[in-house]
């Protein structure tokens, strides 16, 4: 079921995070540094292929990039985002995505204990929300917050075809990059597309079992 990456979702993502511009904070910048010489294998992601890094290294960027990944969330237009306080880490670090980025899962109280039961959660109530947060890096080793992924059980009748999730992508200046049923939506559409083939788990891929938080 995870193995599904690619094609035109894929590339509609990798052009989604392209399109998002950097963000100074103020923050001193972040970089894995190494020693000359030492490989950084490519993970061969869409996009900017990412620099691989070890456990240890994403850990680190996590930590340098926690302020701007913060700001990210707290400036966000949508409201939903903002409501930081209420966001429970549902995976236990970043991990790596074939997308080219580091991902990390979080829930809000509403869908928190159902999405912690993973495939035997059922469908997630009304005002469930689950979002990704993201950072990439580049083959020099620059680390930058990404944009934070979201979806929203919305009430009954908002989309049939989707179980009513609202698919949405924030850009970490806080802007709306899309959102399914309203603003570019089209930009949006491979969201759906791909989570579609997760029906039978209302649309749910979940945290791959080893990053799983216990519950
Ligand atoms: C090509 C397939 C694919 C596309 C396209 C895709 N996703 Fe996902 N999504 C996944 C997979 C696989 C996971 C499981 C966690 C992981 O590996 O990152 C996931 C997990 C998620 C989660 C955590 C909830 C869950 O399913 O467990 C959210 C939120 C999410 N995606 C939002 C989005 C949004 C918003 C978009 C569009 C911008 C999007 N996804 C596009 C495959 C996809």
């Amino acid at each position: 079921m995870r193995r599904i990456i690619g094609g035109m979702a894929g590339l509609g993502l990798a052009a989604l995070i392209a399109a998002c511009a950097p963000v100074a904070d103020g923050a001193a910048a972040c970089r894995v540094v190494r020693a000359a010489g030492t490989p950084t294998a490519s993970l061969g992601g869409l996009g900017n292929p990412p620099m691989q890094l070890d456990p240890a290294e994403i850990d680190a960027m996590a930590d340098c990039l926690a302020p701007a990944l913060d700001a990210a969330m707290a400036r966000a237009r949508d409201a939903t985002i903002r409501a930081t306080r209420g966001w429970r880490a549902m995976s236990r670090t970043y991990m790596a995505s074939e997308h080219g980025m580091f991902l990390k899962v979080y829930a809000n109280a509403a869908a928190a204990s159902d999405y912690a039961k993973a495939e035997r959660g059922g469908r997630l109530p009304q005002g469930a929300a689950i979002l990704k947060r993201s950072f990439r890096v580049d083959m020099e080793g620059n680390a930058a917050a990404g944009p934070v992924f979201v979806m929203e059980r919305m009430a009954p009748g908002y989309d049939p075809t989707t179980n009513d999730w609202r698919f949405a992508v924030t850009a970490p200046d806080g802007q709306r990059m899309g959102e399914s049923g309203g603003q570019n939506a089209p930009a949006v559409a491979f969201c759906a597309d791909c989570h579609k083939s997760a029906r039978v788990q209302d649309f749910l891929f979940f945290v791959p079992p080893r990053f799983r938080v216990a519950d």
